[in-house]
């Protein structure tokens, strides 16, 4: 009995050691062996901060700060600077659509009057493909991208025969891009409405490059 009491002793010392009393309150800072990022200088958005002379730590923007997707007047950009259109119009252009049906071929919005003009499209197409889709779609668009080596399932491989022009049309890929599809996520958000038609001509070029390539075998 006394090992018992003994042993008890033991393991309340050892329980109210290991887990203290909570609820006492220190005057000074804990001792930390890993501060970790506890502590940073850094202005939290709506709280006051003596940073800046007026003690707001929020600030207004730079006078003549221009909004994206607007004018300098302070005006919508509604066909002004292609690079701030995300869409939000009606019209084959802006929705991949031609009444009910999906449209396919170049809208003339985008002005590929000559040959140098549709060149520089292309290449700003290569160029968005492998920043946007090549993670997932792959570099040559075959749906082997670095995101399938980790396991993603169902990615669409572009030389299937139901993705090309005949079965797929051009406004259909614009509207996957804008609003996405299944396990795809939408990139109408990042991706402006030039640069999705720009994506659409480059998978043109990648899925007729890939057929002329098995043809010369
Ligand atoms: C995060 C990975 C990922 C990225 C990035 C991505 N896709 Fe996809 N995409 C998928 C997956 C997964 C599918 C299959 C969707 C399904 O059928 O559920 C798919 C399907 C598609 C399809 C066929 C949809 C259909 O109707 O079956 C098209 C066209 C397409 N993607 C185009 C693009 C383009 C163009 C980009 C770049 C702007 C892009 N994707 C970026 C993962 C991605």
């Amino acid at each position: 009995m006394r090992y018992f009491f003994l042993a008890y002793a033991l393991i309340a010392l050892l329980v109210v050691g290991v887990f203290g009393v909570r609820g006492q309150h220190f005057s000074k800072p804990p001792y930390r062996i890993f501060p970790d990022m506890d502590d940073q200088d850094k202005l939290k958005a709506q709280k006051p901060d003596a940073f800046f002379h007026d003690n707001h730590g929020a600030r207004l923007p730079v006078a003549q700060t221009q909004p994206r997707g607007f004018n300098e007047d302070g005006k919508l950009a509604v066909g002004g600077i292609p690079e701030y259109e995300f869409g939000g119009q009606t019209g084959y252009y802006y929705t991949g659509h031609v009444g009910d049906y999906f449209g396919t071929g170049t809208p003339a919005e985008l002005e590929l009057t000559d040959e140098a003009a549709a060149a520089a499209f292309i290449h700003r197409g290569k160029e968005r493909f492998d920043i946007y889709c090549s993670v997932c779609h792959g570099k040559s668009g075959d749906g082997q991208g670095v995101t399938s080596q980790y396991g993603v399932p169902g990615i669409a491989n572009f030389h299937l025969d139901n993705f090309k022009p005949a079965t797929y049309p051009d406004g259909r890929i614009f509207e996957t891009i804008t609003n996405g599809k299944g396990m795809m996520g939408a990139y109408g958000y990042n991706i402006p409405v030039r640069d999705r038609w720009a994506i659409i001509a480059y998978v043109r070029t990648l899925q007729t490059a890939k057929e002329s390539q098995t043809k010369a075998k």
